[in-house]
């Protein structure tokens, strides 16, 4: 069986702003299979973030292949793009983007008023069993604005999980929050990945890449280490715990 659920082959991303040409992303090759948890790390503005926006069909790759579920999804159209984002992806941003003016069931539900044939008792089911995942179900008529930080990440993980997509992509969750709150969202990602969620997290922070199974390390948007699971726990991780 094919376990490969993404892989990218000589993705090169380069933005044109006025005479300036921005080489974001050089020769990006890698692989994520179903079930991983991977983490992407690197300096500020290496292309973690253009990265994760090409693996979230938020943008596309100036030149090679990205194969998402079996489908070359490189050079698909806006709306396509948009109907396989809505399907398999759930992204998860460092300052949340819930709807201010929507309250906590109604923003985890809109992704999936996108969605062909699901009435509303399906949908309302399934905002119902994400956020009870993250423990949330008791605050579904909340504003995000009456809301702490940690618990307004918990709904933008809900709103990302709602769906069931193939991955999960988070762009520094917890950049955001302080210790107490961003241990909890890392530990809902654990929870999740345990429960068969692919996920995919850049992150600045050591402790957060250390949870992952699969490190991938950016250097002005080239990959310059990419560790799967055999290879991160060989390495003395306690050393850096104690
Ligand atoms: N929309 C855009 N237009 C032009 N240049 C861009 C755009 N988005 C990103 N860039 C440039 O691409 C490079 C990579 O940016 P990116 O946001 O991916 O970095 P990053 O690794 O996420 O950084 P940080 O850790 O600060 O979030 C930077 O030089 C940035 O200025
Ligand atoms: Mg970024």
């Amino acid at each position: 069986m094919n376990n490969t659920l993404i892989s990218l082959d000589g993705l090169k991303k380069i933005f044109y702003t006025d005479e300036v040409e921005t080489h974001a992303l050089s020769n990006i090759n890698m692989s994520i299979q179903k079930g991983d948890y991977v983490s992407i790390s690197g300096p500020s503005g290496c292309g973690k973030s253009t990265l994760l926006s090409l693996l979230g069909l938020l943008d596309t790759p100036t030149e090679g292949n990205y194969i998402l579920a079996g489908e070359d999804v490189s050079n698909i159209s806006k709306n396509e793009r948009a109907r396989i984002r809505n399907q398999e992806i759930g992204f998860i941003f460092q300052s949340f983007n819930l709807i201010s003016d929507l309250d906590v069931e109604e923003n985890v539900e809109l992704p999936l008023t996108y969605r062909n044939g699901l009435s509303g008792d399906q949908r309302k089911k399934m905002v119902r069993e994400a956020l009870e995942k993250v423990d949330m179900a008791h605050r579904t008529k909340h504003f995000p604005s009456q809301l702490s930080g940690g618990q307004q990440q918990r709904v933008a993980v809900a709103r990302a999980i709602a769906g069931s997509p193939s991955i999960i992509l988070a762009d520094e969750p917890t950049g955001n929050l302080d210790t107490k709150n961003a241990d909890a969202v890392m530990e809902l990602l654990d929870q999740l990945h345990e429960q068969g969620s692919t996920i995919c997290i850049v992150t600045h922070d050591p402790r957060s890449a250390s949870r992952a199974m699969h490190n991938i390390e950016l250097l002005d948007g080239a990959i310059i280490a990419d560790k799967p699971l055999s290879v991160v726990r060989e390495e003395p991780v306690m050393e850096t715990a104690l």
